[in-house]
């Protein structure tokens, strides 16, 4: 795994079996999916963004606002991406992934050229009880010359269209749900609160023990929004909690892939922003055994140095914040420096 031929390497070489440091815990453990409760669920009707410039406006904030406090999960359409550049951007993660394991180890922590791009499997492979069963390759933005300069050929073009195009729906969307807390923030608080940009791209070989392992264990992102491009296969999933769909115990639901949907997820920094009004959406994706699948996620975090605590105005409504401040620097060295599980990196500034 530490010489660029991470777990598409193992896979490559013929294994049967994973070896045992992917093994899951029992409770960490994906059972196979019933694809008919996911069918029922409000993430299979796509959110038509197109329609926040029509009549039905307030239907479509209504919409999201919803998703926002329960799920913190929905799929978008008419996102201002063309369909061209998603299926170029599922291909270019095929062809990095699909080259020799040289190629890919220039990118490795400690070896990388680069500090913005940056090879790995797992995630914190040096924490988790288990590995994950994923392999990936992490961009970081500065500017457009940084970009095509160090990213990966293979991707960096179509990346940075993402990226790019991408930015005005992800702030729009943002704007959106502070608005509807009551609170105008200035434009440079807004732009402070997603300025710092990363567009992963995951690669899930297939697995000869879907029930044993995880693509990605549990976990929120410590973003303050993600948008995701996934693949057709499947294997997304949302954890729903006991008390919101009444009547329900918790459960896992699939984000069945939507052909040109991206799907959007609340991150942690939404959550704390809100006082709790928002919820950045748990989520984990199971393997299997029959196809690799690739997803690719931009992520939109705050500058390092900007400080993330509860918005004033919402505190006062709520007589208290759930949160307290922190730079969200901090928050992220947290996160990476602790096993993931679940959303426990909120317990970080509780
Ligand atoms: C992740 O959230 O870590 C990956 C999501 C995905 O691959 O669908
Ligand atoms: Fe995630």
């Amino acid at each position: 795994v530490k010489d660029g031929n991470g777990i598409k390497g193992l896979v490559d070489s013929g294994i049967v079996e994973v070896p045992e440091i992917f093994i899951q815990p029992l409770d960490e453990r994906i059972e196979k999916v019933d694809e008919k409760g996911s069918k029922e669920h409000f993430l299979t009707v796509p959110i038509d963004l197109s329609k926040l410039d029509g009549p039905d406006h307030d239907q479509v904030v209504n919409d999201i606002v919803t998703a926002a406090k329960t799920l913190g999960f929905f799929q978008a359409i008419n996102h201002g991406m063309s369909l061209d550049l998603l299926e170029s951007l599922k291909d270019a993660a095929h062809q990095f992934f699909a080259q020799p394991p040289e190629a890919k180890a220039v990118y490795l922590k400690g070896v990388s050229r680069s500090p913005l791009v940056k090879y790995a499997t797992s995630f914190t492979a040096e924490k988790d009880k288990a590995l994950e069963w994923r392999d990936y390759v992490s961009m970081l933005y500065t500017h457009d010359g940084d970009a095509l300069e160090h990213w990966p050929k293979e991707c960096k073009e179509v990346a940075l269209d993402y990226m790019k195009l991408s930015a005005k729906m992800i702030r729009r969307l943002v704007e959106i749900l502070i608005r509807n807390l009551g609170v105008n923030l200035e434009d440079s608080r807004l732009e402070a609160l997603i300025g710092l940009k990363i567009v992963n791209m995951n690669y899930y070989p297939t697995c000869p023990n879907p029930e044993l392992t995880v693509g990605a264990g549990r976990h929120s992102d410590t973003s303050t929004i993600t948008m995701l491009l996934q693949d057709d296969i499947g294997g997304l999933q949302v954890r729903v909690e006991e008390d919101i769909v009444a009547g329900r115990k918790e459960e896992w639901i699939e984000i069945p892939p939507i052909p040109g949907a991206l799907v959007v997820n609340l991150g942690d920094v939404l959550q704390i922003l809100s006082n709790g009004r928002y919820k950045s959406g748990e989520h984990r994706v199971r393997t299997t055994s029959k196809q690799s699948r690739v997803s690719i996620p931009a992520f939109c975090s705050p500058r390092p140095t900007e400080k993330i605590g509860p918005l004033p105005q919402q505190v006062e409504l709520d007589g208290g914040p759930l949160y307290r401040e922190v730079i969200f620097q901090d928050y992220m060295t947290h996160f990476l420096g602790n096993a993931h599980e679940g959303k426990n990196c909120l317990d970080f500034v509780k």
